[in-house]
């Protein structure tokens, strides 16, 4: 098992400056965080099981073990997940310094589950729920050493969506370990601070174009705000307004020269907002917003104007060994595999909202987002229903700035009675945002009771096609905007689509391109979001040692055959590919894939060469999938027992030449690969990345077949977040760690992989001081 704490001793710790070693960065642009000279809490605090003294400010720490957030609270492998390791109380305990008494908060962007928010042994705060973000007013900061201490409840039972008070977390289908499991910072704020600002376009497609601007102070002061619309460093327009009150309203014109925000040119735009007060800028903030218009209609989604088949897949939070307690860039990640990899131009937050590092990359790649309220199948009691509202509300003033949401999920997954709460959580997310239509998923036992008039868009997760029946999918229901937020998972196809099981995997990918093609047939389908785009951790049914095997890629991100369905739907002048769909390896099939192999792929003609020789062309699928933009092929592959030929296959486009693939049939000549996403790290304590640990045929391609340990030694100030032995029989010939520098000075982290066969290989990350990119 992997041991997420840092492997620093407590005297390392202390030795190294403790609270001194706070790393300071600026507020991120857009969110109530505190003010600019706020402290990232990124690097060491000090953690342990809850006992009671815990929030006291003498409370001795000699038994907590230091920890980095984002945190998770028990060491978890990618499989195999025990909530009972995380059912329990917890307690982070920080030391930061106060230069002065000034006002003081402290921002945390996600706690699971529920949190008790203590400075210097006095309880500040309390808030429930585990994914919307809260500010704590810090009263009592003294000049010089503080204790922030913040017991953390991660238990089942706590009656806060999506948990119940009965039952346990396996009557859902995501666990969700406890912890710190996103940024949190600390700082001292303006005496008069605003708390929120919403940018909201209006007449987006008209040039008289508007910015209203809602400005909320948390007390009234004389003066006026200001704002300042910025696009590319340009200034386009600005406008002020009297503070009146502590909220103040108005709208910046002379916006006919912005560039619209769209999937395939998501042009931002930075609105400036300062608090003036005589001559004093009393508070000022960044806010993004982008300038587009949405629609769902009765005949389709309309993004500003044209008609988009709205493509995607929902995605869950969850990543192996770290629960949801990965930085930003990892989080940032997944939006680029969505969008650049997976070709998705809408992803569904299944089922809360997800980091806001995540949806700022949604923003600038241009990544339509269905969000939604925490909560699956179940409804509670008037206490649980409350807390509905109140996470409508969190989400909706968090993330309405993002222009890349498209619709707001105000019902609880799959939970369709409860007409008298929708009507209320619809109505409030309207009020908080009149600029976006509200939806619900509905589950597919009760539609037919449904009569589609409270919603404004009619989402179904159509599981219409079961296991081995033809896929079909419901004819869209008249008169009301729809769209199919989930179908396929493990009801239509395997109970587990594992790439240990290449029949699975490649009637996964079957099913993903129908889907697909029957939504493309039909104007009235808004679009299709698929179950699903990562395996996610589950101990619910279809669950295979508290892993959920439906998603497209592997829950390390590692793509399996439906991936290739979705790489394969891009313009080939863009991107040519020719992913095939079945595996060039004679170990299991001395014959081969034989007849009708798939292979995904965005050319129009395929041609394919065995050891160099022609061996035939492959055949276009189209009149099986009419509606696809990229249709796959079929390649009859039948090889002479005995012989393990290179596979060649050569792709056309225009006429053209435009990508040439080589397979190897011989396993011989295998590596092992150990790749990086990313080749430079910040050693501030908050940074991560990816390592993808593969088998590797020569020529690059995944041998999924591949069984054996890999052993993986780490050196450098970091930790390995991932378990040091991977067996790659039980994951496919493939898995991946993440490396998370420690804060601290410039250095270098290598991470050395080794297979008793493919002998060892080496990623080497460096890490640098301060911010470096994230995307
Ligand atoms: C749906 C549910 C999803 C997931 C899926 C599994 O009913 O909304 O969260 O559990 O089934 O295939």
């Amino acid at each position: 098992m992997a041991d997420t704490q840092p492997r620093l001793s407590r005297r390392g710790f202390l030795a190294a400056g403790g609270a001194a070693l706070l790393g300071v960065v600026a507020g991120s642009a857009g969110h109530a965080a505190p003010g600019p000279d706020s402290v990232r809490l990124g690097d060491f605090w000090l953690f342990g099981r809850y006992e009671d003294g815990a929030t006291e400010l003498g409370f001795d720490e000699i038994d907590l073990a230091p920890v980095q957030l984002p945190h998770c609270v028990t060491p978890l492998s990618w499989t195999g997940w025990d909530p009972a390791s995380w059912q329990d109380r917890w307690i982070y305990r920080k030391h930061f310094t106060a230069a002065t008494t000034e006002r003081h908060t402290a921002r945390f962007d996600g706690v699971m589950t529920n949190a008790e928010v203590h400075l210097n042994g006095r309880l500040v705060a309390t808030h429930e729920g585990g994914y919307l973000p809260f500010e704590v007013e810090l009263p009592d900061v003294v000049a010089g050493d503080n204790v922030l201490a913040v017991v953390v409840d991660g238990r089942w039972a706590l009656d806060v969506p999506p948990n119940l008070p009965r039952g346990d977390p396996s009557v859902i289908d995501f666990y969700q370990p406890a912890g710190i499991y996103r940024p949190a910072t600390v700082g001292a704020v303006p005496r008069v601070q605003l708390t929120d600002v919403f940018a909201r376009p209006a007449d987006v497609l008209s040039p008289g174009r508007s910015l209203h601007l809602t400005c909320t102070l948390d007390a009234p002061v004389a003066g006026q705000v200001t704002a300042s619309v910025r696009q590319a460093g340009r200034e386009l327009a600005h406008g002020a307004a009297p503070i009146r009150g502590t909220t103040v309203e108005f709208a910046v014109g002379g916006l006919d020269g912005v560039r619209l925000w769209d999937v395939d040119d998501p042009a931002l735009c930075e609105v400036l907002v300062t608090v003036q007060s005589g001559k004093h800028a009393l508070d000022q903030r960044v806010v993004r917003t982008g300038f587009r218009d949405a629609r769902f209609t009765t005949e389709g989604f309309f993004l500003n104007g044209r008609r988009l088949k709205l493509f995607g897949l929902n995605r869950h939070q969850w990543y192996p060994f770290a629960g949801g307690a990965l930085p930003e860039r990892v989080q940032r990640r997944d939006a680029e595999i969505l969008r650049r990899e997976l070709n998705c131009t809408m992803v569904r937050c299944s089922h809360y909202p997800q980091s806001s590092a995540f949806l700022d990359a949604c923003d600038e790649l241009g990544l339509l987002v269905w969000e939604e309220i925490p909560g699956w199948g179940h409804v509670g009691d008037d206490a649980w229903q409350r807390r509905n509202l109140a996470d409508v509300e969190g989400m909706v003033v968090r993330d309405r700035n993002h222009p890349s949401i498209v619709v707001w999920g105000t019902r609880v997954n799959e939970a369709n009675g409860s007409t008298a709460l929708y009507q209320r959580t619809g109505r409030l997310a309207r009020q908080l945002d009149p600029s976006r239509p509200t939806s619900g998923a509905l589950a597919s036992t009760t539609l037919g009771r449904f009569a589609g008039s409270d919603v404004e868009v009619l989402a179904y997760n159509d599981y219409t096609a079961r296991r081995g029946t033809p896929f079909r999918l419901r004819p869209p229901r008249p008169g009301v905007p729809y769209l199919v937020t989930e179908t396929i998972g493990t009801l239509a196809g395997a109970r587990a689509s594992r790439r240990t099981d290449s029949s699975s995997v490649r009637q996964q990918a079957e099913l993903h391109a129908k889907a697909h093609d029957l939504a493309a047939a039909d104007d009235r389908y808004c679009g299709l979001l698929a179950w699903c785009a990562f395996d996610y951790p589950s101990g619910w049914q279809r669950s295979v040692d508290g892993v959920k095997y439906a998603g497209v890629s592997d829950i390390f991100r590692i793509p399996k055959p439906a991936a290739a369905f979705y790489a394969s739907q891009v313009d080939p002048a863009k991107r040519a590919v020719v992913e095939p769909g079945f595996a060039w390896d004679f170990t299991d099939r001395p014959s081969g894939p034989g007849p009708g192999a798939p292979i995904w792929s965005n050319c129009e003609r395929l041609l394919l060469f065995l050891d160099g020789r022609p061996a035939g062309e492959a055949r276009s699928r189209r009149a099986e999938f009419p509606h696809l933009p990229y249709p796959p092929f079929a390649a009859d592959l039948v090889v002479p027992k005995g012989r393990r030929p290179e596979l060649r296959i050569d792709g056309y486009a225009s006429g053209r030449l435009v990508v040439s693939r080589r397979f190897s049939g011989d396993r011989g000549l295998d590596v092992l690969g150990c790749v990086p996403d990313d080749p430079e790290l910040r050693a501030d304590g908050g940074d991560a990345t990816r390592v993808v640990v593969a088998a590797l045929d020569r020529y690059g391609t995944l041998r999924a077949g591949t069984t054996g340990e890999v052993r993986l030694t780490l050196t450098g100030p970091g930790e390995l977040v991932g378990d040091p032995v991977l067996d790659f029989g039980a994951t496919g010939g493939a898995a991946a760690v993440w490396l998370r520098p420690f804060a601290g000075p410039p250095g270098t982290l290598t991470l050395t992989a080794r297979h008793a066969k493919l002998g060892s290989a080496t990623a080497t990350v460096r890490l640098v001081a301060g911010r470096v990119a994230t995307s």
